[in-house]
């Protein structure tokens, strides 16, 4: 398939998901809770195309087809993907502490704010241009770098209520899905270093 029309499927499926989201969220659901959920569900969809590119490489070692070919080969537009996805959580958490009158944590602005930097320095990043530029080496550390750290701060939110005292199943079996994705990266790591 053309690139760009790689891209733009990845692209097209994030704001289709958004789209729905917002329908569903505010034309069926009738809550107080709508904007709330809105951040809650927004994380949702672009935790999906994360724990895709996170683990494209380690996942197409370990179970070599054509879906893992897939997903591989379209690694980086499914990262691109994740960030336009994000960026679908930043309006929807600016419009929640704006309505609701509330206010977010030095945690969430340091810790969120600093993934955020990560997310779109590896976005403008993400072309053969940048790459060249940069050097692959220092462009691999700068995105192994950024993918780890958003990784933890996805553990964080989806463990948040854990250490606060509350059992959220969800989002513990989500956080937990990041959790096995590091440990395959880390086999996928020493395989290769042995091998
Ligand atoms: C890389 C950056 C970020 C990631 C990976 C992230 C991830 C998440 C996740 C996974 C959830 C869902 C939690 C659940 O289901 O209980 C969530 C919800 C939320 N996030 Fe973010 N977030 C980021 C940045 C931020 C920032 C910078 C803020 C605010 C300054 C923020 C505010 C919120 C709010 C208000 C919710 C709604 C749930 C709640 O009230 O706890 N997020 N985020």
């Amino acid at each position: 398939m053309d690139k760009s029309k790689h891209l733009h499927g990845w692209l097209f499926s994030v704001v289709l998901f958004n789209i729905f989201l917002v329908g569903w969220l505010f034309f069926v659901e009738n809550s107080d809770e709508q904007l709330r959920l809105w951040a809650i569900y927004t994380a949702l969809i672009s935790f999906f195309y994360f724990v895709l590119s996170f683990s494209a490489g380690s996942l197409f070692s370990f179970f070599p087809n054509s879906v893992t070919t897939f997903i591989r080969q379209g690694r980086r537009y499914i990262g691109l993907s994740f960030a336009l996805g994000h960026t679908f959580h930043l309006v929807a958490i600016v419009s929640f502490y704006i309505v609701m009158q509330e206010r977010p944590s030095i945690i969430q602005v340091i810790g969120g704010g600093l993934g955020y930097l990560a997310i779109y320095v590896m976005a403008v990043t993400s072309n053969d241009w940048a790459v060249k530029k940069l050097g692959f080496k220092r462009w691999k550390k700068i995105h192994w770098f950024g993918a780890n750290y958003i990784a933890i701060v996805f553990i964080y939110s989806y463990f948040y209520t854990l250490l606060a005292g509350q059992l959220k199943l969800t989002s513990v079996l989500l956080g937990c899905i990041i959790v096995l994705c590091f440990v395959l990266r880390l086999v996928h790591f020493f395989r290769s270093k042995n091998s």
